[in-house]
């Protein structure tokens, strides 16, 4: 790993990267344990963002490991079109429990994204299998992230996801404005008082294209890529009470939300909002192999169930859905969450994190900071016509003195592994505050 040389990084087409400048000064991660990764020199970083909002129960976890071992020994591979496997069912069987209560029906997926496009697709399916057809129009919100497939960057609200696909987004989408208020809202612990009335642009909608075309609302709770937007107090309940008033399906992609991070497993029942299907994906399996899936309104699932007994009830799936190694790696992440308390223990940071996120108001460039449950955003000013420019030098600089944050536009957003203790915390800010005071 340290003899990488430039050859050894021209194949790689990197995601989501600037690939030619990573590739002129590469910035590797070879090992993880716990709170922390190391560099292929042996550098340790602090890990400030869970890897990618993913590995929520800290690297390494050998539990995870052996699980996945056996499992790869017991049954590598096995479909699931027409076939099943223990792993599957039982998997299936314990996220349910962890749900709100009625979205007790599992569709499994192999990442967010997927389990948006899967989420969009029942939605659109199951108003169709009530003899309700017209309703195809999907709702989603600006600013909002729901991953990379054709769905999800249609309902999805960021421009550079969306520009060089514009004409072939799918049809029959409309967005809602998004909640991030800084004239009204800025500074705002927990969730921001103002702007419960941005939900009546639902109503706007329905009045523009009428309830009858209007299949299903998506949106993430608290959304997490274009800068950890926080839903104003009230504002999930009056979109819930529209969405009822109206039949609409609304949908919380949780991938990022889920698993704890707020302080309850589901942002759906820490904001005792209930959606019809809830996508998830990341800390489904702590992250260590790729799983997504849609958690489902039973009564939704039973709409499907009415034709002739043999006939598939729904066209969709995935080779991996279920995939028995990420079965066994969920399995195990779960049981480690339970063991471990780790869905409600951000509730018992919350308070600490909350005053370490907003004691960096008042430093340089700091426009915002916000916080929920364990994550934080921190909103900087950005440099004149050089939009996220000082944000990603603020992360070249964490990283180079040993702490992973992740940037997006000007806004720094943190969601550690929920094994933090007080003193990652503490390392955690001041290596920020320090940063900050550094980059011009
Ligand atoms: C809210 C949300 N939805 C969907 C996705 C897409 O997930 P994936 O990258 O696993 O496809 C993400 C990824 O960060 C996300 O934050």
């Amino acid at each position: 790993m340290t003899t990488l040389n430039r050859l050894d990084l021209e194949a790689l087409w990197m995601p989501f990267t600037a690939n030619r400048q990573f590739k002129q000064a590469p910035r590797l991660l070879a090992r993880a344990q716990g709170m922390e990764y190391f560099t292929p020199e042996g550098r340790r970083v602090l890990d400030g963002v869970a890897g990618l909002w993913c590995v929520n129960a800290g690297h390494g976890r050998e539990e995870i490991t052996a699980a996945v071992t056996r499992q790869l020994a017991t049954m590598d591979y096995a479909p699931q079109f027409q076939m099943g496997h223990p792993p599957g069912f039982a998997l299936a069987t314990e996220l349910a429990a962890l749900m709100p209560a009625g979205l007790d029906r599992v569709f499994f997926t192999n990442s967010g994204s997927e389990s948006v496009d899967t989420a969009l697709k029942i939605a659109i399916a199951y108003h169709r299998c009530r003899g309700d057809g017209a309703r195809t129009r999907l709702i989603g919100r600006e600013r909002g992230y729901h991953g990379v497939g054709f769905g999800g960057i249609s309902v999805g609200g960021i421009v550079a996801n969306r520009r060089m696909w514009s004409a072939n987004l799918i049809p029959g989408v409309d967005h809602l404005r998004h909640t991030h208020d800084l004239a009204r809202n800025a500074y705002s612990r927990g969730q921001p008082t103002h702007g419960a009335e941005l939900a009546d642009d639902l109503e706007r909608l329905v009045a523009l294209h009428d309830a009858s075309t209007i299949a299903a609302v998506i949106v993430e709770p608290i959304a997490g890529s274009t800068g950890v937007l926080l839903p104003p107090q009230g504002y999930l309940e009056r979109l819930r009470a529209i969405c009822d008033a109206h039949g609409i399906l609304l949908i919380f992609d949780e991938v990022i939300t889920g698993f704890g991070r707020t302080g309850a497993p589901f942002a759906a029942q820490e904001f005792a909002v209930t959606p019809d299907m809830i996508t998830m994906a990341k800390g489904l399996t702590n992250g260590c192999v790729p799983m997504g899936a849609v958690a489902v309104k039973q009564s939704i699932h039973d709409a499907f169930m009415q034709g002739p007994p043999g006939a598939i009830e729904l066209f969709h799936g995935y080779t991996y859905s279920a995939h028995p190694l990420a079965c066994a790696a969920g399995l195990a992440t779960l049981d480690i969450y339970r063991r471990e308390g780790l869905l409600t223990r951000a509730k018992t940071l919350a308070k600490r994190w909350e005053d370490a996120v907003h004691g960096l108001r008042g430093r340089p460039h700091v426009i915002d900071t916000r916080n929920y449950g364990l994550i934080a955003g921190i909103e900087l000013e950005p440099r004149p016509g050089k939009p996220g420019a000082r944000a990603f030098d603020v992360f070249l600089d964490c990283f180079e003195r040993g702490l992973l944050i992740r940037t997006t536009g000007d806004t720094i957003a943190l969601s550690p592994p929920l094994i933090i203790e007080p003193a990652h915390i503490e390392e955690m800010f001041g290596r920020l505050a320090e940063a900050l005071a550094r980059v011009a």
